[in-house]
C-alpha cells in the first residue's frame, strides 16, 4: 500500500505553491474556522443548514464548503442514469421501481413538509426532487461543491490543535489539499456492499448446466428491476428492506423465487414465494441450507445481504481502522474503529473520541439506523453546530468515554450487544436521543428554553400506526387518492391524514376478519 502520508505531505508543497497565502487575510475579525462537510444527501444537507442557521455574529467568518463527488445533491436518491457492473460500484443503489418504504410525511425535515399531492408512499423522484427544493429553499447551494470526490483526510497535529489536511478531487482539474479545522462526514453506509462467500458457491457458478442460464450470484447493489429474471429461478438472501423489496418485485417475473433468511419461521413477505432458512453451503449442483434441505433448480442469488460501514477517505488517511473482529472497548484509547457495523468509539453516534484531535474535530452525521433521517439529521446537526461554534459545550474527553462505557453497560443489561446492534436506535429509544441532544443545548445555554420537544407529538405516534402501506395501497386500487390528499398541507395536516387513513384500513381489516403478521408487506 502507497504511504498517503508521504504522498500527501509530498503533494502539499506542490500545492502550497499554487494556493494564496492564508496570511493575506486581515484579522480585524474574531478567529475564523474552517468547516468542510463530505456528502449532499438528507445528512449533508441538514448539517450545512445548521450552520447556517448559528447565529450571524457566531459564524461570522467561517468557511463552510460541503463536497459531494456526484452531480447533484439528493445522496441515496440522485439516480444513476448509467450504472456500473460489478465490480466497479454503481453511484447509488437507487433502482427505477423503488418507493419509499416509510410514509412520506414522517421522512421531513421538521417544518418542510412534501408538497401538497404527494402520494404517501411516493415513488424515489419526489424524494429526490425534495432533497433540490430543501437545498434551493435554504440558499444552500452556493456552499455545495458538487463533482468534488474526498479522497483523503488526515489529521496534522495534536489532541488539542491541528488541522485536516484534507485531499479533493475536482473532477475537471486536479487534485486540491485543503486544510480544515472541522470535518463533518455525511456519507451514510449504502455504498460499501457486505458480500458474504459461501464455501462451494466458485463450483456452483462453474458448474451451470448445459441446457440452462448461466448462474450468477449479484448483490442487490446493482439490482435495477424485475425484468432480468424473467424465467430464471432466483433465491433472494436477507431479510432487510430490500431484500424484502426485490423479492416482492422478482416474484413477479422468475419462474421461482426463494427467500432465505435467519428466522424462515416468519411468515412470506408475499404469496408465490417459498421461505428458506440461512444458506449453509454450494454443491456443484445445488444450494444447500443450514436446516439441511437442498435447492437444485435455482441459477440466480440476489445478495439483500446489506451495506459495510467503512469511511475509505479515513481509511486512507490512517484515521479509521477496520477491524472486524473488533468487539469490546479495549480499543478506544487508541483511535477511531470500524468492526464494518459500528464506529467507535463516538459521543451520541456523533463525535469521535479518538485522542488525536479535539472532541469537535470530527463528527458523524446519519450514522443512526431504525430512525427517520431528516429529523434526526437535524437533531444531530444542530448539536454539532453549537459544539464546533463554543467547544466548551462539551465535557472533557474521559467524561464522555464513561458515558459511552455507561450507555453500553446498559445495552448488555438490556439483552443487546452494542457491537452488533451498531448505531440502530432501540425502537422506543429513538425519539428520546432526539430530545435529549436538544434539551442538552437548552441546559448549558446555547438554546433558548421554548419549552417544547425536539420531537413533535405526532412524529412519536407514527411507529405505532400499522396499517398504512396497506391502506394507501386500498386507496390507490380505489383511485380516491386525491380525496386523501386534497387540503393537506401543513405537517399537522398530514399528521391528520396518518390517523384517519392508519383507522379506516385497521377498522377495514378488523371488519374483514384479516390478520397480517407484523412486517407483511403486500402487494
Ligand atoms: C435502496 C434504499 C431505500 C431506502 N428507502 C428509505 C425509505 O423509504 N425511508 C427512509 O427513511 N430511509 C430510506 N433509506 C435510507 C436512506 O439511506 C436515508 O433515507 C437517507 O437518504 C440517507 O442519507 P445520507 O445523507 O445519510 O446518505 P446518502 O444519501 O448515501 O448520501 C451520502 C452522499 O455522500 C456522497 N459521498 C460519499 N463519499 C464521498 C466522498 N468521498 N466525497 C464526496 N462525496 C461523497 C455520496 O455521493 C452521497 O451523495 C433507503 C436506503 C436505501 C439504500
Ligand atoms: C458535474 O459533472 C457533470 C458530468 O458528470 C456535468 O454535466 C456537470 O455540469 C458538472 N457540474 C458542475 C457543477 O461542475
Ligand atoms: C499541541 O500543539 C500546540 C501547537 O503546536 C501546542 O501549543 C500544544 O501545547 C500542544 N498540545 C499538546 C497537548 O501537546
Ligand atoms: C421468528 O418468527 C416467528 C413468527 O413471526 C416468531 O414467533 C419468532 O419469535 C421468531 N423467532 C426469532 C428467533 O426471532
Ligand atoms: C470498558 O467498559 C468497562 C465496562 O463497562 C468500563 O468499566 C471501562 O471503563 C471501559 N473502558 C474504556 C476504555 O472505556
Ligand atoms: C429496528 O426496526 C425494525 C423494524 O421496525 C424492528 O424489527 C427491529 O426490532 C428494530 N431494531 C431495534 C434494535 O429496535
Ligand atoms: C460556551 O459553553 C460554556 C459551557 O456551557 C458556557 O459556560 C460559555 O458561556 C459558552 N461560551 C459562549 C461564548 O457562549
Amino acid at each position: 500500500m502507497v504511504n498517503l502520508r508521504q504522498a500527501i505531505s509530498g503533494f502539499s508543497i506542490i500545492v502550497s505553491l499554487l494556493l494564496p497565502p492564508a496570511s493575506h487575510v486581515q484579522e480585524v475579525d474574531p478567529p475564523t474556522k474552517s468547516v468542510a462537510i463530505v456528502g449532499a444527501g438528507s445528512a449533508g444537507l441538514a448539517i450545512l443548514k445548521s450552520l447556517l442557521d448559528l447565529p450571524e455574529d457566531t459564524r461570522k467568518g467561517w468557511d463552510i464548503v460541503l463536497y459531494e463527488q456526484r452531480r447533484d445533491v439528493g445522496g441515496i436518491w440522485l439516480p444513476d442514469p448509467n450504472p456500473a457492473q460489478p465490480p466497479e460500484l454503481p453511484e447509488t443503489p437507487l433502482y427505477p421501481l423503488l418507493h419509499t418504504n416509510t410514509p412520506v410525511p414522517t421522512m421531513t425535515y421538521p417544518g418542510f413538509p412534501f408538497p401538497p399531492n404527494t402520494p404517501l408512499f411516493p415513488s424515489h423522484e419526489h424524494v429526490e426532487q425534495y432533497h433540490r427544493d430543501y437545498a434551493n429553499h435554504f440558499s444552500l447551494v452556493p456552499y455545495i461543491r458538487l463533482n468534488h470526490t474526498v479522497l483523503s483526510s488526515s489529521w496534522i497535529g495534536n489532541s488539542t490543535d491541528g488541522v485536516w489536511k484534507v485531499v479533493v478531487q475536482d473532477h475537471n482539474r486536479n487534485k486540491i489539499l485543503k486544510e480544515h479545522d472541522h470535518l463533518i462526514v455525511a456519507n451514510e453506509h449504502n455504498h460499501i456492499p457486505r458480500i458474504p462467500k459461501f464455501t462451494g458457491q466458485d463450483k456452483w457458478l462453474r458448474s451451470s448446466p448445459r441446457n440452462g442460464p448461466k448462474r450468477e450470484i449479484l448483490h442487490s447493489i446493482w439490482y435495477r428491476g424485475p425484468e432480468r429474471f424473467r424465467d430464471r429461478s432466483v433465491v433472494v438472501v436477507g431479510s432487510g428492506n430490500s431484500a424484502q423489496d426485490v423479492t416482492s418485485q422478482v416474484c413477479l417475473t422468475a419462474r421461482r423465487t426463494y427467500h432465505s433468511i435467519r428466522n424462515h419461521s416468519a411468515p412470506p413477505v408475499v404469496t408465490d414465494v417459498i421461505v428458506k432458512p440461512e444458506i449453509s453451503h454450494f454443491t456443484s449442483t445445488s444450494i444447500v441450507f443450514v436446516d439441511g434441505s437442498i435447492v437444485s433448480d435455482a441459477d440466480f442469488i440476489i445478495l439483500g445481504t446489506g451495506y459495510e460501514l467503512r469511511i475509505p477517505f479515513l481509511e486512507e488517511g490512517y484515521e479509521l481502522a477496520v477491524k472486524p473482529e473488533a468487539h469490546t472497548n479495549e480499543t478506544y484509547r487508541e483511535g477511531l474503529v470500524t468492526n464494518l457495523r459500528y464506529l467507535f468509539p463516538l459521543h451520541q453516534h456523533i463525535f469521535s473520541l479518538s485522542p488525536s484531535y479535539p472532541t469537535n474535530a470530527l463528527a458523524f452525521i446519519g450514522l443512526l439506523r431504525n430512525t427517520s433521517h431528516c429529523p434526526s439529521n437535524i437533531a444531530q446537526s444542530v448539536y454539532v453546530a453549537h459544539a464546533i461554534a463554543n467547544a466548551s459545550l462539551l465535557p472533557d474527553r474521559e467524561d464522555l468515554l464513561q458515558q459511552l462505557a455507561a450507555s453500553e453497560k446498559r445495552l448488555y443489561s438490556l439483552g443487546y450487544d452494542p457491537y452488533y446492534l451498531g448505531h440502530s436506535l432501540l425502537k422506543w429509544f429513538q425519539f428520546d436521543y432526539q430530545d435529549n441532544l436538544k434539551t442538552y443545548l437548552q441546559k448549558h445555554g446555547a438554546l433558548p428554553e421554548d419549552g417544547k420537544k425536539f420531537v413533535e407529538g405526532w412524529r412519536r405516534e407514527a411507529p405505532d400506526f400499522q396499517y398504512l402501506k396497506r391502506g394507501w395501497k386500498r386507496v390507490e386500487d380505489l383511485g380516491t387518492q386525491p380525496e386523501w390528499l386534497g387540503g393537506i398541507i401543513t405537517e399537522e395536516d398530514w399528521a391528520g391524514l396518518l390517523r384517519r387513513l392508519n383507522d379506516w384500513q385497521g377498522r377495514w381489516e378488523k371488519e374483514h376478519g384479516l390478520v397480517y403478521p407484523a412486517g407483511l408487506i403486500s402487494y
